[in-house]
């Protein structure tokens, strides 16, 4: 079945994490005609800067998705037509060292907002739950072939399995329940406001510190690139007009190893910020492999360039040239990190 939907309420959680963030802004500097409540508990790798401020079009709630009775009342008091579903643990490492609160929200979480949408909206066919999913519930692919939206599922983390536990939950509540949902299946975001424990951020970060690039492993392992904008578009066009009970695979067409990620990072910030001596690059330095390391992600994401005409704008020079110019203008967002919450130190019990 075809969509054609017009959110007026866009209810959207993890709002303060990276790509939500990036996603609220989106919507709320270019589509000035929907309302926005952003539902996020503010976890580690949560913070407001960046975010609009309360008003008219926007009001922030901290609340935990896992709470029942909270989400219920959210609903109530705010009349919801459309859910853009975001909040989970999103770390691997961490997933490592702490699974058991990847289950929970990621899981658990997402069955309390199904619950709460399915009651809320009772029966009514002109509403719109999207989850955001991964493509690393697909698992590893070796040196050739994609994910697409046919591909099986094989996740090798506990915080892959448990996004792969959450979507089989937004299709059970379609199938059985009649919930208008959408799914997408996305591949390595990048961008501002990305919280350094993931790669990028972390190479920007500890390189203008002067100290060393963990790569894990030869630095073989491949990934598909996609700079945050064009998701946040990507997210738009399935909202609004893609296919209900439909999942569409999001990717950059840009895979890299992160050998080649890493020193391309390096080599456009010493030419942006050029160092007093030495190159950043020469400071990499390769560390014992994450457990259950998935090889390879790519992503076919000729669906939702056919159907939806979505095709990512930026280059992967581009945008990591971007991104390290913000990274480079916003540092005190970084320090204060750095200071409060995460230094930079190894995770994922290596
Ligand atoms: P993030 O970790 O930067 O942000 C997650 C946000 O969710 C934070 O603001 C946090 O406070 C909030 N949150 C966590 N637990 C919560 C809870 N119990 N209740 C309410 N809020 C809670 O994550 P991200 O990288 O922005 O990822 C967002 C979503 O996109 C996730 O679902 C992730 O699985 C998915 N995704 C991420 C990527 C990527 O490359 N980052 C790629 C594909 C899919
Ligand atoms: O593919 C989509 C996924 O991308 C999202 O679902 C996850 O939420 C997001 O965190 C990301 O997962 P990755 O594990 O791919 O991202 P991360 O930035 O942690 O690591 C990227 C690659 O770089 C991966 O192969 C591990 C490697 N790595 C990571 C870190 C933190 C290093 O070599 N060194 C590091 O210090």
């Amino acid at each position: 079945m075809k969509n054609s939907h017009s959110p007026r309420v866009a209810l959207v959680t993890g709002g303060a994490g990276f790509i939500g963030k990036n996603f609220v802004r989106y919507l709320f500097d270019q589509h000035p005609d929907v309302k926005l409540v952003n539902v996020d508990s503010l976890t580690y790798a949560g913070s407001l800067p960046g975010c609009p401020e309360d008003g008219d079009r926007y009001r922030f709630v901290q609340a935990d998705i896992r709470d029942r009775e909270r989400m219920r009342r959210v609903f109530a008091e705010t009349n919801p037509d459309t859910v853009v579903h975001f909040a989970a643990e999103s770390h691997v490492d961490r997933s490592i060292d702490n699974p058991l609160s990847f289950v929970e929200t990621n899981v658990m979480g997402t069955a309390v907002l199904l619950d709460a949408a399915l009651r809320f909206w009772n029966g009514r066919r002109d509403v719109r739950f999207h989850h955001i999913s991964t493509d690393e519930v697909f698992g590893s692919l070796g040196d050739a072939g994609f994910f697409d939206e046919n591909t099986s599922y094989d996740p090798s983390s506990p915080y892959s399995a448990s996004k792969a536990g959450s979507d089989h939950l937004v299709r059970a509540w379609q199938r059985t329940f009649g919930l208008p949902v959408t799914i997408s299946n996305c591949s390595n975001n990048y961008g501002p406001w990305q919280f350094p424990e993931k790669l990028l951020p972390l190479i920007i970060q500890r390189a203008l510190t002067g100290r060393e690039l963990p790569v894990y492993g030869d630095g073989r392992n491949v990934r598909d690139w996609l700079y945050v904008e064009d998701h946040c578009d990507a997210i738009w066009r399935i909202v609004t007009r893609g296919g209900v009970g439909e999942c569409y695979t999001v990717g950059g067409n840009c895979e890299c190893a992160n050998i080649d990620f890493v020193t391309m990072t390096c080599d456009i910030l010493d030419r942006i910020r050029p160092r007093a001596s030495g190159h950043s690059r020469d400071n990499i330095v390769f560390v014992k492999d994450r457990p259950g390391h998935d090889l390879r992600y790519a992503i076919d994401a000729s669906r939702i360039a056919r159907e939806l005409d979505w095709r990512p704008a930026h280059s992967l020079e581009e945008g990591l040239e971007k991104t390290i110019r913000w990274y480079l203008a916003n540092q005190p967002w970084m320090e204060e990190i750095a200071s409060r919450k995460y230094a930079g130190e190894r995770l994922g019990n290596a």
